[in-house]
This record gives structure tokens, C-alpha cells and sequence, in this order.
């Protein structure tokens, strides 16, 4: 298959998509698999009241649903004082360290940079004592840019070096990428089958939780990023490694990948020579916990793209990982998932 990566990267990225603020990423993607998923006559799609995107391909066998959240890290203004300086919550999980000196935009296009209170000792910052600023010179010139509850992302220009790929959002792009070019290998399989593009997973998997009760799945599996162990010096051991290929999620803090699923994974990454990982990541969590307790219970498992720097402005990925992943689920999906 001819899926330029690193160029639906740049075409993904370019929408403002944080948690809460899913429909520009969703008419990206929208128009993408338009663009690029073959016999599209055979998928239905909607958007529903959480701002889900929700394709449908309806077939016999078992109902498979399929997931990556659409939804990136942001900040979201509180206040803005008489000199022009923005104060702001964290929308998902963000540590002080990765925000200062970045650069963030909104969905507006105004840009700012945010800072921090030199009068607290360096390594006592929290996210209260950082402020952004756009510039502007007093409140009423802030304020005609930007309002208290305007949401901002990270700004920064991805790159593509040798198989490295590096920018903000990979955190989940890359996950909604796999889901599209996979959905474009598929050819005839034995399900019915959803694929969610899903929002607000980073403040709380929120989206996935109404996707997953509506659709009530036999099976489903979820793409997100994963942390790596192959920095200098890491606190905490883990076998996931940049470039080795993708991983096959056995436990996070959310969730314990079901049985058959992961069998599932592990046959077809066998059959199609492709090399995978196991995954236990210490920290965080995925889609995958909430859609294993819809209902009565659905048999979840997820795969995993290997990612460093997680929620910085510099993730980063491999390039072969992430077509690995969806030829991957292509050809799970293809197998079916019974034991
Ligand atoms: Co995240
Ligand atoms: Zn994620």
C-alpha cells in the first residue's frame, strides 16, 4: 500500500484538535479516508453527541470495534491580568517541565509562549506558577485575541529524519494514521465492523465510553502511544523499544488485555512477519480500560505505537512502527479473533 506516513502526519497535525475541540481533526480525517480508503461506498459514518467520529462497515460474523482517540493535550485559559499575562489549566496530563519556553496556538492562530515566575526556585514550578504570553500589551488587547475558556495546543513543525518521527500531537495522530491505513488494507473480512475516532481520551477516555456503549462490541482493540525503556538512564524498566515494531499491549493502570485478543495479535504478526513487542506500561492508561467495562463486558486488547517524550512538543516515533501497526491490525482483523 502507497500511504505516505510522514505526509498524512503534516495533513493531520495541521488541524487544532484538543480534548473538547474534536471537529477540525475529525474533518481532516474526514476527508482523508475519503481520499484514501478504497470501496468507501461500503462505510457508513457519523459524528455523535461527544463528537465521536464513527465509521461502520456492516458485515456478518462478530461485532469488532476498533479505536484511537482524536483528541490531543492542550491548555485552557483561566485568567488574564491587567498586563496581558494568561494563566491556564492543563487540559490531559501535562508536566511544568515540558511547557516552558513552548510555544502554543489556538484555534484562532493567535501563537504565545509560555513562561514561568522567576521568583520560584526552578525546580519547586508548578503549573501555577507558569503564565502565557501573547504579546499583547494589557488586558483589552489580550482580550481581543484570546478569552478566558480558549483552548491552546502546542505549536511546533514536525519532522521526518531517516525512520524518526518527531513533532507534537503523535500523541494519538499517529494512532488515528494506523486506523486509516489500515482501514484502507482491508478487503473482505468476517465482522462487523466500527472504527471510532474517539474524543477527550486525555482528559478521562471519555468519548471511547459512549462509543463502546453504543456499538457494545464482541471485540475491540484501541491504537495509542506507548512509553519506551530505551532512554539513558530511565527510573523504571520497560521492554519497548523505538523501532522494533509495534507493541501488543498486555497491562496498563487501566485495563488487562483480554486472552484471545492478544493471541489474536500475536498469530497475525506471526503469519504476516511482522515483529511486535509486549507492552506493560507502569503509568497511564488507554481507551481500552473503559471499552472493557462497557456493558457486560467487551474483550479488549490494544495496540501500541513505541513513543518517546510522550505529551511534549517533541514526540517521537518510528516511521515503520506505525505502518507495522496497521498492517498489523488489518490482518487481525482479517483473521478474526476466536481462539
Ligand atoms: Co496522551
Ligand atoms: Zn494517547
Amino acid at each position: 500500500m502507497n500511504f505516505d506516513f510522514y505526509k498524512a502526519f503534516r495533513t493531520l497535525s495541521a488541524a487544532f484538535g484538543p480534548s473538547g475541540r474534536e471537529h477540525d481533526i475529525a474533518q481532516a480525517i474526514t476527508e482523508m479516508i475519503a481520499d484514501t480508503v478504497p470501496h468507501i461506498g461500503d462505510w457508513a459514518h457519523h459524528t455523535d453527541a461527544m463528537h465521536n467520529l464513527i465509521y461502520h462497515r456492516p458485515g456478518s460474523g462478530k461485532k469488532v470495534l476498533l479505536a484511537a482517540h482524536m483528541d490531543s493535550i492542550g491548555v485552557v485559559v483561566t485568567h488574564i491580568d491587567d498586563n496581558g499575562f494568561a494563566r491556564f489549566a492543563p487540559v490531559g496530563g501535562l508536566m511544568p517541565g515540558d511547557l516552558i519556553d513552548c510555544r502554543v496556538r489556538f484555534a484562532n492562530g493567535t501563537r504565545g509562549v509560555i513562561s514561568f515566575e522567576e521568583k520560584t526556585a526552578y525546580k519547586d514550578l508548578g503549573l501555577d506558577n507558569l503564565f502565557l504570553d501573547i504579546g499583547a500589551n494589557g488586558r483589552a488587547q489580550a482580550e481581543a485575541s484570546v478569552q478566558v475558556g480558549d483552548f491552546a495546543v502546542f505549536d511546533g513543525e514536525p519532522f521526518a529524519q531517516g525512520d524518526i518521527l518527531c513533532g507534537p500531537y503523535l500523541d494519538n495522530r499517529i494512532g488515528c494514521l494506523t486506523l486509516i491505513a489500515a482501514m484502507a488494507q482491508l478487503e473482505d473480512v468476517p465482522c462487523d465492523l466500527y472504527v471510532a475516532f474517539t474524543a477527550q481520551e486525555e482528559v478521562g477516555l471519555r468519548g471511547a465510553q459512549t462509543a463502546a456503549f453504543a456499538i457494545q462490541p464482541d471485540y475491540a482493540i484501541a491504537v495509542d502511544v506507548t512509553d519506551t525503556g530505551d532512554l539513558p538512564e530511565r527510573k523504571y524498566p520497560m521492554a519497548v523499544r523505538l523501532g522494533a515494531g509495534p507493541a501488543v499491549k498486555v497491562m496498563d493502570r487501566s485495563v488487562i488485555c483480554d486472552g484471545d485478543v492478544k493471541q489474536a495479535l500475536y498469530r497475525a504478526a506471526a503469519r504476516a512477519d511482522i515483529p511486535v513487542q509486549r507492552e506493560i506500561m507502569e503509568f497511564g492508561g488507554t481507551d481500552t480500560g473503559v471499552i472493557q467495562r462497557t456493558a457486560g463486558g467487551v474483550k479488549a486488547g490494544a495496540v501500541s505505537i513505541p513513543t518517546r517524550y510522550v505529551h511534549s512538543p517533541n514526540e517521537m516515533a518510528s516511521l515503520s512502527d506505525v505502518a507495522r501497526a496497521a498492517a498489523l491490525l488489518a490482518r487481525a482483523v482479517s483473521e478474526g479473533f476466536e481462539a
